[in-house]
């Protein structure tokens, strides 16, 4: 018994050496972390249960028959998350520069389908240089086994991708499925070709960070909805973020308790809006105030500014806010923020997160560039989201609501359950001056003070038009509130709306227009 142990126990040691110490000191030298010390970092302590830490490659070609590395580059098992269990996998870059053969991808799949089937979360360390060349279509068909588990899996449990390293060719597809990407500045790229192939086809001259680094991705493009100066960073920013979800779709989220008064009302509230209403203002100053703690995780921060979206904590409730940002572009909305605001909404719906819509938006953004990219389209997902989003849906709108916008924006008419206004709200058509001009246009140019006349033409429309008071009317605002009241306000309803039921039609699926 104690040979067969102390065999057991070398061979546990050679797998925890994975490419061999010079692989190990150089993956460090890079400033990147070894596959096991991720895990370490981002679980409980302790809390880790590695599976498949014996298998090996089958492949005998290129010489690799006599090169086989226990557990074949990546690292997979579960564990706990503030004591709730994730599933999680962690290429070692130091096996085959992390790269998935067969038996590595049957590792993914084994814990894709074990989480799947025990509904919790699945975790992706990523690092890897790709499908493993010497064992070509069966690679091919690995990366593809994984891609349709993502795809089952989506929607049912939370997937999250962290990239921390290289991420290249169609394996940049499993994370894009994936509910959240996280990237790390300097360390992790994401590309479908490098810059090597990019410059043969396109002549263009770009560098590793500079075509697919996390900025590039938390910016630019809209892939990664993170990026972080460091892996320690990265990781802890992961735990954080799995405060907000539920283990699976067929759970709420959990709630968390707070010393943060439900009653609290916050005179500074009555200072944030300007009095002028085309003047800025943070909207992050009202989230703030409103949210327990004033915490707020946001998400896609560096992409499409004009669409704030996050999770918070609202007396003890998990929440996804979405806010319109009239410090960026006035809060407009355009193809980027409509794109990101309805995959943010689709994803809360699907988790069983209540939405919180904070409004300031003068309405979708004119231009050629818009329309031939596809404002309609791209606005339309937007809609879509939250019009078959079956969460509880509560919206306050600050101020602005203005044309397609104000439907778009959780509206009473898409199944809104409470929507509230400040008395700043401004809900119409258009904006006065831009009602002033295609009503009078013909009475202004015969005036004989055209600016007077339109000034004139533009308070009494602001009088007729610019208030709440149409919509409270008509039912539309169930209420207008005191600003000060918006906090204990969202937790009242949250709390009557808890046990909110909703169904949409029976189908396959819907057909959002992509
Ligand atoms: C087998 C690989 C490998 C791969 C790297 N290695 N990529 N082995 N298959 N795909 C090995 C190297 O031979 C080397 O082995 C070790 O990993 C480290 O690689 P280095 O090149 O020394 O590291 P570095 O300089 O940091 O460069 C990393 C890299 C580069 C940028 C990832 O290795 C690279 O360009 N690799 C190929 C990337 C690629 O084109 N992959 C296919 C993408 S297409 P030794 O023994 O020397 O340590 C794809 C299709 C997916 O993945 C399809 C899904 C549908």
């Amino acid at each position: 018994m104690r040979d067969k142990l102390e065999h057991l126990e070398n061979l546990g040691r050679k797998a925890e050496l994975g490419g061999g110490e010079a692989r190990l000191e150089a993956q460090q030298a890079k400033g990147k972390l070894l596959a096991r010390q991720r895990v370490s970092l981002l679980l409980d302590e302790d809390s880790f249960v590695e599976m498949d830490r014996f298998v090996t490659h089958r492949s005998a070609d290129e010489g690799l028959a006599d090169k086989k590395i226990l557990g074949d580059g990546v690292v997979t098992g579960y564990g706990t998350i503030h004591g709730r269990l994730v599933y999680v996998f962690s290429q070692d870059f130091t096996v085959f520069g992390g790269s998935l053969s067969e038996a590595h991808a049957e590792k993914i799949v084994k814990l894709q389908d074990m989480a799947l089937k025990n509904g919790a979360p699945l975790i992706g360390l990523n690092d890897s240089g790709g499908a493993r060349i010497q064992e070509g279509v069966v690679s091919l068909g690995g990366y593809a086994d994984i891609f349709l588990r993502n795809t089952l899996a989506s929607g049912v449990i939370p997937q999250i991708s962290v990239i921390l390293g290289p991420c290249a060719g169609g394996a940049v597809y499993s994370p894009a499925i994936t509910d959240f990407v996280y990237m790390v500045r300097g360390t992790s790229y994401m590309f479908v070709t490098g810059p090597g192939v990019v410059k043969t086809v396109t002549h263009e001259d770009i560098d590793m960070e500079g075509l697919g680094g996390a900025d590039v991705h938390a910016s630019k493009s809209g892939v990664a909805h993170f990026a972080h100066d460091s892996e320690p960073e990265c990781l802890a920013a992961v735990r954080d973020l799995m405060a907000f979800l539920p283990q699976n779709n067929t759970e709420a989220p959990s709630s968390r308790e707070s010393d943060d008064p439900h009653d609290r009302r916050d005179d500074k509230l009555l200072d944030i809006v300007p009095d002028n209403s085309n003047k800025p203002y943070d909207m992050h100053d009202i989230i703030g105030a409103v949210v327990d703690d004033r915490e707020f995780y946001e998400v896609h921060k560096a992409f499409a500014g004009n669409l704030i979206v996050g999770f918070a904590h609202v007396g003890g409730h998990a929440v996804g806010i979405v806010a319109n940002q009239p410090a960026f572009l006035a809060g407009v909305l355009d193809i980027d923020s409509s794109v990101k605001g309805a995959r943010f909404v689709r994803c809360c719906d699907a988790f069983n997160i209540p939405l919180i819509v904070l409004e300031d938006v003068p309405g979708f953004l004119p231009g050629v560039s818009q329309e031939h990219g596809g404002i309609i389209r791209h606005g339309a997902k937007l809609l879509y989201a939250f019009s078959e989003a079956t969460v509880p849906k509560i919206t306050v709108i600050i101020r602005k609501a203005y044309g397609g916008a104000y439907d778009v924006m959780s509206s009473k008419h898409i199944r809104g359950d409470v929507n509230l206004a400040w008395p700043t709200a401004e809900i119409a058509v258009m904006g006065p001056k831009g009602a002033v001009e295609v009503l009078f246009r013909k009475e202004l140019a015969s005036a004989e003070d055209p600016e007077a006349a339109a000034e004139a033409r533009v308070e009494n429309y602001k009088t007729q038009f610019a208030h709440p008071y149409i919509a409270a009317a008509r039912g539309f605002i169930d209420d207008v509130i005191d600003p000060r009241t918006t906090r204990p306000r969202l937790i009242n309803a949250l709390d009557m709306l808890r046990n909110k039921r909703d169904e949409n039609p029976r189908k396959k699926h819907g057909n959002l227009p992509l």
